[in-house]
């Protein structure tokens, strides 16, 4: 309705001067014909420039005074002729309790001789412990105006009139500035010292025809349809521009995870550097391929229930490859092979308990031994898949994650050649700085951390752990002497993490992952530094 009016209004004039009055002789709210005009304006349908103003505007106090008049004059009105006590005055001008006016304005009090309001009015405040709540300002605020008027006199007993009639200047101004009425500088400002008048500055806009002015605009369309083609009036028709920037609807469908998409990644490597994958398909181990036949000691805290999950049900395996059981029992008792041992008596029940595998190292203990009941060929494996431990869970922990590892068997193979593999293997992550320390696995001798220097956080980071299978784990498989185990495993959370610029696992992994992040991810990362 607006914008037919403006735009029929400029049809016959040169223009709208002021937004504001234009507004209000049409009676219509001026927020809403500003939404018209920047519309207007923004298809250069009519030419619009700001103007602002200023106007005097009153604050809340000031418009509390147009209704019960200033404080002065409520003081001066509730002074009887023959003076009142300071206490009597101060309770005339608190708030009547049935009608919360004050008091001297109250319908029913200024019909009541002054005498039992007063009265009254002491005993409810008295009875209520109103005079504490009260809010004295009128009192205050009054007095000082009223002094400064010499309209009354603050005797030591009693206050009085001074003079007999005075006008309430305040309220008049007040009731003229919100009217949009002219006032003396002088009475701005002293309403403006006194905080009943504030500056407020009002936007609006003067216009003209713009270079596309038309009397009624047309709706430009979106679409052009086979009626509008039978009909001919597409000719007519104005259609809206197309938007070659505007971005596509996004687009439904599943979405991977960045562990999928890093895992892929990694997997991709392996295969192009001849690895074949093991299965990983059984989160439930027993401890004897999990431990055991790593030739992990069965007093190594790794193996206590706050470092390891341990099944209820089934609580124990149901078979083991009993002379491989036999020759894994030996090696940890009493050694062999060159090997002491670690001399302390082997459980076999211990063996039997089932948990959650700690290590992807437990399907390559399985493996190792499968391809040791056959002729040797050398191998290499690689796996990737879950792992859980009895963890504390922090920004850096879960109680599962997933563990990236390869194995390499052959004869003849030295620490060089695991040195060589991953300096490989890694630098196809884009990771060809590498450092190593030494570490300790009960599995593996040596073994080695690997460390590569990160170039974004400029300092060496860790990424992975490696070793050559110790002969107390490869011989009782009955892999031939000669051959040696090189092998490595690495978490895929870590490079997931610095891939994608995640700092806290639990936004990775888990139940508090915004599914935002999964359908919203890059569909690859290049490059892990
Ligand atoms: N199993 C080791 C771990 O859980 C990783 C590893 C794998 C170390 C193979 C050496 C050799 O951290």
């Amino acid at each position: 309705m607006a914008e037919e009016v403006v735009l029929g209004f400029l049809k016959d004039h040169d223009g709208i001067n002021d937004s504001g009055e234009f507004a209000a002789t049409l009676g219509v709210d001026h927020n809403e014909l500003v939404n018209v005009i920047k519309s207007l304006h923004g298809f250069r349908i009519v030419d619009a420039q700001d103007i602002k103003k200023e106007k005097w505007v009153l604050t809340d106090e000031g418009k509390s005074y147009t209704v019960a008049g200033s404080p002065e004059m409520q003081l001066f009105q509730a002074i009887p002729p023959e003076g009142i006590s300071r206490e009597e005055l101060q309770v005339l001008l608190f708030f009547c309790l049935l009608c919360f006016s004050s008091i001297s304005k109250c319908i029913l009090c200024t019909d009541m001789p002054s005498s039992t309001i007063l009265s009254l009015q002491l005993e409810l405040v008295y009875i209520s412990g109103l005079l504490k709540r009260v809010d004295p300002s009128v009192y205050k605020i009054g007095c000082s105006q009223a002094m400064k008027n010499k309209w009354v006199e603050m005797g030591k007993l009693l206050v009085s009139r001074k003079v007999q009639h005075v006008g309430d200047r305040v309220k008049d101004v007040l009731l003229k500035i919100s009217d949009g009425k002219e006032v003396g500088a002088e009475d701005i400002d002293s309403l403006k010292k006194r905080k009943l008048i504030a500056l407020q500055t009002w936007k609006g806009y003067s216009l003209r025809k713009g270079p596309n002015y038309v009397v009624k605009r047309m709706k430009a369309l979106t679409d052009l349809t086979r009626e509008q083609l039978q009909r001919g009036d597409w000719k007519d028709l104005e259609f809206k521009d197309y938007n070659f920037n505007a971005r596509g609807q996004p687009t439904e469908g599943g979405h991977l995870h960045p562990l999928l998409k890093v895992r892929a990644q990694f997997r991709e490597i392996f295969l192009e550097m001849g690895f074949e994958e093991m299965p990983t398909n059984n989160y439930v181990e027993s401890s004897f391929w999990n431990f055991d036949a790593l030739f992990q000691p069965q007093q190594h805290p790794a193996r206590d229930s706050h470092d390891t999950f341990f099944l209820q049900v089934p609580s124990t395996t149901k078979s083991l490859p009993e002379d491989y059981v036999d020759r894994v029992k030996q090696i940890h008792e009493s050694g062999g092979y060159g090997s002491k041992g670690y001399e302390y008596e082997w459980k076999r029940e211990e063996a039997n308990k089932n948990l959650l595998r700690t290590h992807t190292t437990a399907v390559s203990s399985r493996i190792l031994y499968l391809l040791a009941q056959k002729p040797f060929t050398p191998k290499r494996y690689f796996s990737i898949d879950r792992v859980f431990r009895n963890e504390a869970v922090d920004r850096t922990h879960l109680a599962e994650f997933h563990q990236i590892e390869g194995i390499i068997c052959d004869r003849g193979l030295t620490l060089g050649d695991l040195i060589g593999v991953l300096n490989e293997f890694f630098s196809r992550l884009g990771m060809s700085k590498l450092r190593f320390k030494p570490a300790y696995n009960p599995y593996t001798e040596p073994s080695m951390e690997i460390f590569s220097y990160h170039e974004g956080f400029k300092k060496w980071v860790e990424v992975g752990n490696s070793g050559m299978f110790r002969p107390e784990m490869l011989l009782p498989m009955g892999l031939p002497e000669d051959v040696r185990a090189i092998a490595w495993g690495l978490s895929l959370e870590r490079p997931t993490m610095i891939l994608y610029g995640i700092d806290n696992i639990r936004d990775l992994f888990g139940h508090k992952v915004d599914l935002g992040l999964i359908k919203t991810n890059p569909i690859c990362r290049l490059g892990i530094q």
